[in-house]
């Protein structure tokens, strides 16, 4: 939520800065600005709307000066305009702040600032911020880092903040609080970003900033420490992934690489996962086979898509392992006094690492003692570490907004942990882990074969782009399915898209039907319990009202009433999801397409959601 970038070194910074904008645009687009540190008073140009408004701005008379800092905003406080975008300035036009997050206390602050004779411009909280560092900065003689940790002490909530001052337009200061901030360690250059992406075009070299850390870069230090001014020696890290990664590859849309790169996600996510004598390697989880028997109860805490992934989590783990498993929308957990002791084993499962409601629900399991785990695609972000122990997905970065690869790989390491806890808890024989096992390798190459057969699919799904209704029919592991393909269309092509347990039909959706209503329906692999059945007499039910119904089924399977079929490889049942969501995806990413929506940034969202 907010994209976040400071440079100081010998470029002229408005170059870095826009690119690394670029890269973080991901994280909100509802405005963007620059803060040049053109001695005496800097250089400020903002503009409501996507980054290319700012681009459009910033003319041939830009400044060349050596530093500066950059925000793309994800607007909570004030609507998407000029006046409301980042940077923010004091009243002399000396100092420029920036912001990710929410200032809980920022009323309080603005009317103090506005009786000791502060004028505000905008109706942000960030603002006040900018108000009260000026005030600061003078206290402590011009020691902008100095007024940063006096400034951070007053405020609430969570926030990272990067500031510069004409005085002094080398030096650019951060800190970070529950909200995310990393440093680029460069040859006569330093950068800072909410995320790596945004200067790996010059550098791998990163720091992760801890939590209230405050940062002073010049082009040839880097100098951090706590709110008590104590120098802290930070950890560097080498980045792993490189510049592509960030980039399209030749494809229209972030969205289709990453559905694209989905196989190679999988594969790498469970490279290396079973030992010659037959074992799931899963060192990370950091417990022993005393805890791991020992275990009552795991409860998984997620959102959105993640959320989804923690349901397949419920179906694979007390299926293969018997172990009964919760699953919670993170951001209701904490409000209901869940019940949580040491032998709760609580899944949090994000990839960004940095969504706000998940790591509250984190931290309020872990203050009630229970251990905590997380499956997390972003290295060294909030999330994991904060949990016990992680497993980290190796889907490599997702720029686009609609999840797609994060999910596929969220669902292998849920799977991978229901193997493991059910080999240790010995309620599936090492022979039937293997034989699972082995099911999973095999998963790559059908996603692929789903990948090049798909073009019918896709046509099809343009023949829906006037429908403003598509409801999605799943039983059992094809319910959390229904239930993802049903968001990837909300956030996409902004129509009304629900998925329903398919035996939930004739409670009441089921009256939603009307003639020509778009109904895809999951059916399920095998006739286990008889599901199948069942849910053929669903798409009956829904047939004889009128709709369009889309099956998705392995193939060879014998279906009547469909009016399209779209068929996957056959796979165990509980490895069904893994495809089946494939063609809900192209699915969706066409409808945006034909919709004319933006595919990569759909309107109104955030790729990390760092606000509760
Ligand atoms: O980074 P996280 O996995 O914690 O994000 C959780 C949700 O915000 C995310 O999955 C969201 O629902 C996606 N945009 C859906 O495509």
């Amino acid at each position: 939520m907010c994209g976040i970038v400071g440079y100081s070194g010998p470029q002229s910074a408005a170059l870095p800065l826009i690119q690394g904008l670029r890269r973080l645009e991901y994280r909100g687009y509802d405005s963007a600005g620059i803060a040049l540190g053109t001695p005496g008073t800097l250089f400020i140009e903002k503009k409501a709307g996507k980054l290319s408004n700012l681009e459009n701005a910033l003319d041939a008379s830009l400044p060349t000066v050596h530093s500066g800092i950059g925000h793309t905003r994800w607007a909570t406080h004030g609507g998407p305009t000029d006046r409301n975008a980042h940077p923010h300035v004091d009243n002399d036009g000396k100092l420029a702040v920036i912001h990710n997050g929410i200032i809980e206390n920022y009323s309080e602050l603005r009317a103090t600032l506005q009786a000791r004779g502060h004028k505000f411009s905008s109706e942000t909280d960030t603002e006040s911020v900018a108000h009260l560092l000026s005030d600061l900065r003078k206290e402590h003689k011009g020691d902008l880092a100095g007024a940063m940790c006096d400034a951070v002490k007053l405020l609430r909530g969570s926030f990272t903040l990067v500031a510069i001052h004409a005085d002094n337009p080398d030096v650019v200061v951060g800190v970070r609080r529950n909200s995310p901030l990393v440093v680029g360690l460069g040859k006569g250059e330093n950068f800072m970003a909410s995320d790596v992406a945004a200067f790996i075009d010059y550098t791998k070299r990163a720091i992760e900033l801890g939590q209230d850390e405050v940062v002073t870069m010049t082009p040839t230090s880097v100098v951090i420490t706590n709110l008590k001014g104590a120098v802290i020696v930070p950890k560097e890290y080498e980045i792993s992934w490189d510049a592509t990664a960030a980039q399209k590859g030749g494809f229209n849309h972030f969205m289709l690489k990453e559905i694209f790169e989905q196989p190679k996600a999988v594969a790498d996510t469970l490279i290396g996962r079973l030992s010659d004598n037959k074992q799931i390697v899963l060192d990370e989880l950091h417990m022993s086979i005393e805890e791991i028997r020992a275990l009552k109860k795991i409860t998984v805490i997620a959102c959105g898509t993640a959320y989804h992934a923690g349901m397949l989590a419920k179906y694979a783990i007390e299926k293969w392992a018997k172990i009964p498993v919760e699953v919670e929308i993170a951001s209701e957990y904490r409000y209901r006094d869940p019940i949580v002791d040491p032998q709760t084993l609580v899944i949090a499962i994000s990839q960004s690492g940095e969504t706000m409601d998940t790591l509250m629900a984190l931290r309020h399991a872990k203050s009630a003692g229970a251990r905590v785990f997380a499956i997390c695609n972003t290295h060294s972000s909030t999330i994991p570490r904060e949990s016990d122990a992680v497993l980290y997905t190796h889907a490599g970065p997702e720029i686009a907004v609609a999840s797609t690869k994060a999910f596929l790989t969220q669902i292998i390491a849920v799977y991978l942990i229901g193997l493991h806890l059910a080999q240790i808890n010995g309620a599936l024989k090492d022979v039937q882990v293997e034989e699972l096992y082995n099911e999973l390798l095999e998963l790559p190459g059908k996603i692929e074969q789903i990948l090049q057969t798909a073009e019918p699919l896709r046509a099809l799904t343009r023949t829906f782009a006037h429908n403003n209704i598509v409801l999605f029919l799943g039983r059992n592991i094809g319910y959390p399915v229904a239930l993802e393909g049903a968001l990837k269309l909300k956030e996409l092509a902004y129509i009304h898209a629900e998925g329903f347990a398919g035996g939930e039909l004739k409670h009441g959706p089921i009256a939603l039907i009307d003639s020509g209503t778009p109904v895809i329906a999951i059916l399920p692999v095998g006739d286990e319990h008889g599901l199948n059945e069942k849910m053929l007499s669903n798409i009956q039910e829904v047939k004889a009202r009128g709709a369009r119904v889309i099956v998705i089924t392995e193939e060879g399977a014998n279906i009547e009433g469909a009016e399209h079929i779209i068929r996957i490889p056959v796979v165990p049942a509980l490895l069904q999801p893994i495809l089946a969501t494939v063609p809900l995806q192209l699915f969706a990413y066409e409808m945006a397409l034909a919709r004319g929506n933006d595919v990569d940034q759909p309107r109104n969202l955030a790729k990390s959601v760092t606000v509760e």
